[in-house]
């Protein structure tokens, strides 16, 4: 195969692969020197010398791979032709400038990487339109300013990650707008200055990355290094005035200096917890007020060596944190419980072995590990470079999770084993995990905390198997999960409260399964689902408050269920509905206000294959994009003269009654400039030909302005009317986020313009 067909973005599911085989649904134009898989709708031109975005890259692709070009410079608009792109690559394309507006029509976008270019500055607008960006890497660049508000619309971004630049200083509210941020990366730069505001309106970031720079940072009481991957602190490492608190836990310290604070006067707490500390000296030349040490999680050895630490400490007041790794006699006692008289050394000798033997015992998997081994259980394949991180495990027959995956592990493709059940903890180590795939594992139990530590995770696929119900604590320690692929499990019943404790859920996918009821409440804890799949169950019946909590529901897919109406009580509180389909319902009356409730968002809906016997519009407004009412068993339709702005519609197989009650519907044909496909079935002299082809309508009351319908000859010589295309009707995590970003792009500005001013209240008020 070829490899380019597989790019490295890694969220690539690897069903795409097996699907290759299956011819395209659509016939897609592709740029000359790139590779274009039409089942992802990914186009890749990596390495290709390209001096500009090709443009003719098709409008339907999500994903585009740029790497390794020759760009020099993004113009305002590059992408305007790509308008569902989800992730951009373009790192290594020599670009050295991102104009105003360069991805503006990227609302969809989700990933951004301009990695290895020579950018230096950072517009006001140089990202405008990503609103639904979530990562944006601008590494190994030469950025050497951030003009204000050049982050203003990056409400959604979760990941900035600006190391290795020229950055020498952060203006106030330079990182402004940024609502949603979780990690900023800022290591390998110039900073030797912060403003004092560098920082604010932040209040959701949890990790700030500052290593590696020139800080002086003298007005700062609390810094937090944590799970940088410093092994070393040298002398007077951190030299700060007013610091307090210092966290360096979860680092990879080998070594503490015990000078390495001694310029920090006012510390009372230093956390080097977590780390590979095993002796230590203590700090006598400061800091004077240093009151806790915490050493958890260090294998230290309660030896002579710590001795004088321990005689510091008791002698200072300080309290130690942590215990002994060893020697034996010691191990697992609280460093504040040994003596100093107990820490002895035996002869040199023997201490020196029993030191060594204790260190191969617990060192040495960490120490002795060839970096660039990639870890690979067995029976699995991995493939793990700098741009791969993928791991597979796919039909193996494993008949448990396997374990021991490189920590850099993207993608996890454990699909077709027989797991049966997914104890807890299933996962430790992978942390980077962004898409695991658990399809058809014969899976009927997820445990509680089963995923537990897989920190990154956005995408889970557990479709295909035999699940009936889940824990709420199935998900648990799952922060960033925001795709949930449930399709084709055993579900009679709707799994409420198992989403509690994923706080990032937008799409829930349950199509295919057996569920019968949609009962009330059952999103409680998944309010800020976007998007909601239950195509092919067999509900019939929807409780009024089934989704009362969910206001954000953006899209809802009903269709092939068991109704018999339409459930418009239960859709009255989801004021930002958009796409709604209740196809393959038996549904045969609509009645008036029927959709009232979604009168203002509502842009997609479909009402076909139902056996619709009447239907009234009233109460869809002129919002509405596509309408879809094929296949029922309409003979008359009623006028969607209000329907201002709609684009698509279908109106095939119903048995119209081509007679003056129909004139308006004729009449708004002749108005507008669409396909409608409605055609006759009577009276019977008229059946099968085009209600616009028809004459009988210029004789009703009201018609005379219509033209002479043409003649069969007439019509084959006219050239075709253009016609907008239906959309085309994809599946999978494309169709999500482009239902997600649609939403998003549409009421991100004053929702997060609310919801900042809710935060700034928030606090006011906690303050
Ligand atoms: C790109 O340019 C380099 C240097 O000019 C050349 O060696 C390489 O063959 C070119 N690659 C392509 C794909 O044209
Ligand atoms: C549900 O089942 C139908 C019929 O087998 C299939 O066409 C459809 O793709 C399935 N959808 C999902 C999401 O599994």
């Amino acid at each position: 195969m070829n490899s380019q067909l597989c790019p490295d973005i890694l969220w690539v599911p690897l069903l795409g692969l097996l699907l290759l085989c299956i011819p395209a649904a659509h016939a897609a134009k592709c740029p000359q020197q790139c590779v274009c898989d039409q089942i992802q709708l990914a186009v890749t031109c990596v390495n290709k010398n390209l001096t500009d975005v090709p443009p003719t890259v098709d409008e339907i692709t999500v994903k585009l791979d740029l790497r390794g070009n020759d760009i020099q410079e993004l113009p305002t608009g590059a992408f305007r032709h790509t308008p569902y792109l989800t992730h951009l690559s373009l790192q290594r394309c020599n670009i050295r400038r991102v104009k105003e507006g360069a991805f503006r029509g990227l609302g969809r976008l989700v990933f951004l990487n301009l990695a290895n270019n020579n950018i230096e500055i950072l517009y006001q607008e140089s990202f405008d339109g990503l609103s639904s960006l979530k990562q944006l890497m601008i590494d190994h660049n030469r950025v050497e300013e951030i003009q204000p508000g050049a982050f203003s619309q990056l409400g959604f971004l979760n990941l900035l990650s600006l190391t290795h630049n020229q950055l020498v200083y952060i203006p106030n509210l330079a990182f402004q707008g940024l609502q949603n941020i979780k990690l900023l990366r800022l290591s390998h730069n110039s900073l030797n200055y912060l403003d004092t505001e560098a920082f604010a309106g932040l209040f959701t970031l949890t990790r700030l990355s500052l290593d590696h720079n020139e800080l002086q940072l003298p007005e700062v009481t609390r810094l937090d290094l944590s799970y940088n991957p410093m092994t070393y602190l040298g002398e007077e490492a951190v030299s700060m005035a007013k610091l307090t608190h210092l966290f360096l836990d979860h680092m990879s310290l080998q070594e503490l200096v015990n000078t390495a604070v001694s310029k920090c006067p006012s510390l009372t707490h230093l956390d080097v917890s977590h780390n590979q500390l095993r002796v230590i000296q203590p700090f006598s030349e400061g800091p004077p007020k240093l009151a806790r040490l915490n050493l958890a999680g260090n294998p230290i050895y309660c030896n002579c060596y710590l001795r004088p630490l321990r005689e510091w400490a008791i002698q200072r007041k300080v309290k130690l944190l942590g215990t002994c790794r060893g020697p034996a006699h010691l191990a697992g006692e609280n460093l504040d419980a040994v003596y100093p008289p107990e820490l002895r050394c035996q002869s040199q000798e023997a201490m020196l072995k029993a030191e060594f033997e204790e260190a191969t015992r617990i060192m040495a998997p960490p120490t002795k590990e060839p970096e660039n081994r990639v870890k690979c259980p067995a029976n699995c394949v991995c493939e793990v470079s700098t741009s791969t991180h993928h791991s597979s495990c796919e039909n193996r027959g494993h008949t448990k999770v396997p374990r021991g995956f490189s920590p850099s592990t993207r993608l996890l493709d454990l699909r077709g084993n027989h797991f049966h059940y997914i104890p807890s903890n299933s996962f430790p180590g992978v942390a980077q995990v962004v898409s695991l795939h658990l399809q058809r594992c014969k899976i009927v139990e997820v445990e509680d905390g089963a995923f537990s530590g897989m920190k990154g995770l956005i995408y889970l696929y557990l479709s295909e198997n035999d699940l009936t119900s889940l824990s709420p604590n199935a998900f648990k320690g799952l922060p960033q999960l925001t795709y949930l692929h449930l399709e084709k499990n055993r579900f009679t019943s709707f799994p409420t409260g198992a989403f509690k404790l994923v706080p990032g859920l937008l799409a829930l996918h349950l199509e295919n399964n057996t569920i019968t009821k949609l009962e009330a409440g059952i999103l409680n804890g998944a309010e800020g689902l976007r998007a909601l799949y239950l195509t092919g169950n067999g509900i019939s019946q929807v409780s009024p408050r089934a989704l009362s909590q969910a206001s954000d529901l953006d899209t809802l897919h009903l269709g092939g269920n068991k109704l018999k109406e339409v459930p418009t009580e239960a859709l009255s509180k989801l004021g930002n509905l958009r796409d709604l389909r209740l196809s393959g319902n038996s549904i045969r009356w609509v009645g008036p206000n029927a959709f009232q409730p979604l009168e203002r968002s509502l842009k997609e809906l479909y009402l076909d294959n139902m056996g619709l016997e009447k239907n009234s519009l009233a109460g869809l407004g002129p919002g509405l994009r596509s309408l879809f009412l094929e296949g029922n068993q309409l003979e008359e339709v009623p006028d969607l003269h209000p329907l201002t702005s709609l684009e698509v519609i279908n109106l095939a197989n119903n048995p119209l009654m081509c007679d003056c009650p129909l004139l308006p519907l004729r009449m708004w044909i002749e108005k507008v400039n669409l396909k409608v496909r409605a055609t006759c079935a009577n009276p019977p002299e008229l059946k099968g030909r085009r209600v616009k082809d028809v004459h009988v309508f210029k004789s009703c009351p009201g018609g005379e302005s219509l033209p002479f319908a043409p003649t069969v000859t007439s019509k084959l010589a006219k050239v075709p009317k253009p016609t907008k295309p239906k959309p085309k009707p994809l599946s999978g995590p494309w169709q999500v986020k482009k239902l997600k970003a649609k939403s998003k792009l549409r009421r991100s500005p004053n929702k997060n313009q609310a919801a900042a001013k809710k935060r700034v209240t928030k606090r006011q008020t906690m303050a």
